[in-house]
């Protein structure tokens, strides 16, 4: 007989409160048979980033609206899943306490199966939730506070080839949009902008790329774009329409430059290990930008690599993903007690060793 597997999925890392309930027949690929998404842009606006405590309070305050919203969109109810996954870290810790608790409360009212996942492991194995891409395959995992190369062989192996040193690009795109008065998040406020630009009218730094290995930064970005912005501002007595279009334009050229060439570097690496499988993905709310996501599929193309990239409401946070990391661990037999603990860290490769401290969106692995 064909098995059928349902799962609930929580989400609550950062600032985005979210619930889905997938299902897989046998090997079919999953069906997303509901996905909630709470943001929370407006508790956050007034503070120009993500305020843990208050971020934390309003997980509280939706989850359990965010779940019975994603059960009845579903048709389905509690008796019908099989297991609840839930991000258990990487993270804002209040947040992600309050999905664990959420989902431990489901568990102990029920006696369903309890599966903690890690949220980047969440980003990176949504290509084989979206296209059933098999293991092993290079990610690009790109967020607001994450960026890394990972050889992914399984729902829990991963390694790293490398990293940002600094900065995560969705926090540099944030920071872009801050210090030109655009809207927040600044992806695809800066995104929008940088149509009406012209790339080459300011020069931006390519950082990192003198390096020969797959290391990232983008610090120096925003330091650049702030000295412009200034010498700018300071000349004309303020910045036009078109300066602002400017600056995006050329501040998202250099981060698809960087991100090109590194992953040049990265599939030629991972290409070492595993010539027979020539697949990259990429994931997380950057891979949202479509002048990324076209970079990167050129490059791929020009690699023989084959691409995938998530459609964008996939990209971002959401609990599709958790669901289906969970649903991964809860077939390899994977079930988390009721001492599953919320982890502020948690690199996804635990053998290479952390480049990063805690950043703005949580902790960085
Ligand atoms: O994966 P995600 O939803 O949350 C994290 O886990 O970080 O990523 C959010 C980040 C934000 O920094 C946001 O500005 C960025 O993704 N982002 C984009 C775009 N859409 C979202 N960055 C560049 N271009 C976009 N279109
Ligand atoms: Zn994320």
């Amino acid at each position: 007989m064909t098995r059928t597997l349902t799962i609930l999925g929580l989400e609550s890392s950062c600032d985005d409160t979210a619930a889905a309930v997938i299902r897989q027949v046998g090997d079919e690929l999953p069906e997303i048979l509901s996905s909630i998404v709470f943001g929370q842009n407006e508790l956050h606006s007034a503070y120009g980033g993500v305020v843990p405590e208050i971020a934390a309070r309003a997980h509280a305050e939706k989850l359990d609206i965010c779940v019975r919203e994603a059960l009845d969109k579903s048709g389905l109810t509690l008796a019908d899943l099989d297991a609840v996954a839930v991000t258990a870290g990487p993270g804002l810790i209040g947040g992600v306490m309050s999905g664990v608790m959420c989902a431990k409360g489901i568990c102990a009212a029920t006696g369903l199966p309890l599966v903690g996942v890690n949220h980047l492991a969440g980003h990176a194995l949504t290509p084989r939730l979206t296209d059933g891409i098999a293991y092993p395959y290079l990610i690009l995992l790109v967020s607001g506070g994450h960026c890394q190369y990972l050889i992914a062989r399984g729902p829990e192996d991963f390694t790293r080839l490398g990293g940002t040193i600094d900065d995560a690009p969705g926090e540099a795109f944030d920071k872009t949009a801050r210090l030109l008065g655009l809207s927040q998040p600044g992806g695809p406020a800066v995104q929008a902008e940088a149509e009406a630009g012209d790339p080459k009218h300011f020069q931006f730094p390519r950082p990192m790329l003198n390096r020969p290995d797959c290391n990232l930064s983008f610090s120096g970005l925003k330091t650049a774009l702030l000295r412009m912005r200034d010498k700018v501002a300071g000349e004309k007595g303020g910045l036009t329409r078109q300066d602002r279009a400017d600056l995006c334009a050329g501040f998202q050229a250099a981060v698809v430059d960087v991100l090109n060439e590194k992953t040049r570097r990265a599939i030629r690496l991972y290409l070492q290990e595993n010539p027979a499988t020539p697949t990259v993905a990429v994931a997380g709310g950057v891979a949202a930008n479509t002048a990324i996501r076209v970079g990167l599929e050129t490059v791929c193309a020009e690699m023989g690599a084959a691409f995938t990239a998530p459609p964008l409401h996939l990209c971002t946070d959401n609990a599709a993903m958790i669901a289906y990391a969970g649903m991964e661990r809860f077939k390899a037999g994977a079930r988390d007690g009721m001492d599953l603990s919320a982890r502020p860290r948690w690199p996804l490769d635990q053998t290479s060793p952390s480049m990063l401290g805690s950043g703005r969106k949580g902790a960085k692995a």
